[in-house]
């Protein structure tokens, strides 16, 4: 078991879903806190993250009872990184974020509600990134008459169930899994362990009482452990990536990273890009984790270990973070390949600036490099010339470059925003101007939505 302990990390969770169907309550009731309570209206408005021990699954995952004839439920993995995600639709890029960056999602569906809009958006963004997820069916306290037990396994606690109460359950869990199916869903209750490659797992919870959520967690650490043990395996070779830059008090600009492999530790140099299109290179003054099963985004008591290993959800204190981007990966500049890696940065800066850029042509920016050049591999099959390529947000003084074009050739006046946010002054400014921004967060639906464009100015 140790030996398993030893390679497996914790895998990431990405809880997604359309707004209020519960997924901030549902971490809630798995960390005894109350977020959501303190979240303005009510409403998620960043990416969270929290590392939920061992200890805390074991013992809530005790009351589950292991199909018959198999061996009682056992945890390899050495915990969950689960990150809750805003389900407002305003929030896409975060949801984006968060099904890219994790090893297995939840998706949370209302029972009272089925399928709604975001349901849909993020089926097709895990479905796009090819991440597996398992269907929470949610808030099924609201089910006339429900009687309530967390303690039991939900497997029996449906079998104590009035008949009429098990008769609604019945009706709404197929209405959800027909919306589902209309998705091009197949999904199958979790206790049928059906193949995972051709149906998602559904586990019925209510985040109020807490019925459902063992059997949530245990198919899901089952999930990880058993279906993707090579997917979890543990990787010296560093994976980081920023989630969101803030200030954190008495500390400066901070950013919150999810560090997914590899290690790190006080002083490392980290080079990350930023939004100025120059990469940081700074210090890691201090390493802020937050108690186990306590929300990274609240502020909260922090331990201060002098390294960490992946994976684990971690504020990174260091000076100059307050160009750098979110949604980014970054690099440690260890002291022997140092010089390497800052040698292939400059390269990546170099990438940039020996870019073939036409005198005319649009507008492209982007969050990563790695993307960027992708988009600009499908501009270039299609002979369309790119006159300005630059990592980091869409503000005013890129529109105004932007619209140089509208002189010259203005089916080119506009910006290709790939994975990054349009300042609001950028985006009036454009309106104003009659530059369009093309913003997408997948490069093929951003180069699609441009050639749309083309296709119509041809006709
Ligand atoms: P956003 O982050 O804003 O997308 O919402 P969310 O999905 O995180 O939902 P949230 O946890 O904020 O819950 C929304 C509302 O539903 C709150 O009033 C919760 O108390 C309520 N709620 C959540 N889960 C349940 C549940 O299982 N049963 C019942 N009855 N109410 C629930
Ligand atoms: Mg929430
Ligand atoms: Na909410």
């Amino acid at each position: 078991e140790n030996r398993s302990l030893d390679h497996l990390r914790a895998p990431v969770i990405c809880v997604l879903g359309h707004v209020d169907t519960g997924k901030t309550k549902l971490l809630d009731k798995l960390r005894c806190t109350n977020v959501q309570k303190s979240e303005a209206g009510g409403i998620t408005q960043q990416i969270g993250a929290t590392n939920v021990p061992i200890d805390v699954l074991r013992e809530l995952t005790k009351i589950v009872r292991p199909p018959k004839g198999s061996q009682p439920f056992k945890i390899k993995i050495p915990g969950l990184l689960i990150m809750d995600t805003p389900g407002h639709e305003h929030f896409r890029l975060m949801r984006s974020r968060g099904s890219s960056l994790c090893d297995l999602a939840i998706l949370v569906v209302d029972i009272m509600h089925g399928v709604e809009p975001q349901t849909v958006e993020s089926i097709k963004l895990l479905q796009d990134r090819g991440t597996p997820f398992i269907v929470a069916l949610n808030k099924i306290d609201r089910l006339f008459e429900w009687q309530s037990n967390p303690q039991k396994d939900f497997w029996d606690l449906l079998k104590m169930q009035k008949d009429h109460t098990k008769v609604e359950f019945e009706q709404r869990l197929s209405s959800a899994k027909l919306q589902l199916s209309e998705q091009g869903l197949n999904t199958k209750m979790y206790y049928e362990y059906s193949d995972p490659k051709e149906y998602s797992w559904i586990v019925p919870t209510s985040a109020i009482t807490g019925d459902g959520i063992a059997n949530l967690i245990a198919t899901v650490v089952k999930y990880n452990q058993e279906i993707q043990p090579e997917k979890i395996t543990f990787s010296e070779e560093l994976e980081a990536t920023v989630l969101e830059v803030k200030q954190t008090i008495g500390h400066g600009i901070t950013i919150d990273v999810i560090l997914k492999n590899g290690s790190l530790k006080i002083g490392d140099t980290i080079v990350l890009p930023g939004s100025k299109g120059r990469p940081i290179v700074t210090q890691i003054r201090a390493l802020l984790l937050p108690k186990p099963n306590r929300e990274l985004r609240i502020k909260t008591e922090y331990a201060e270990p002098k390294n960490i290993k992946g994976c684990q959800g971690v504020k990174i204190v260091a000076k100059g973070l307050k160009s750098a981007i979110s949604g980014s990966s970054f690099l440690v500049a260890r002291c022997q390949n140092e010089i390497e890696i800052l040698k292939d940065l400059s390269q990546e800066k170099e990438i940039l600036g020996c870019i073939q850029c036409e005198k005319h042509g649009v507008y492209v920016q982007g969050s990563l490099l790695g993307s960027l050049e992708a988009l600009l591999e499908l501009l270039k099959q299609d002979k369309i010339p790119y006159s300005n390529v630059r990592l980091g947000n869409v503000i005013k003084s890129d529109v105004v470059k932007a619209s140089i074009m509208l002189e010259h050739d203005p089916k080119f006046a506009c910006i290709l925003a790939l994975d990054v946010e349009v300042e609001r002054d950028a985006q009036e400014y454009a309106d104003a101007e009659g530059v369009r921004i093309f913003k997408e967060d997948t490069v093929y639906r951003l180069f699609d939505s441009f050639k749309k464009h083309i296709q119509n100015h041809q006709k």
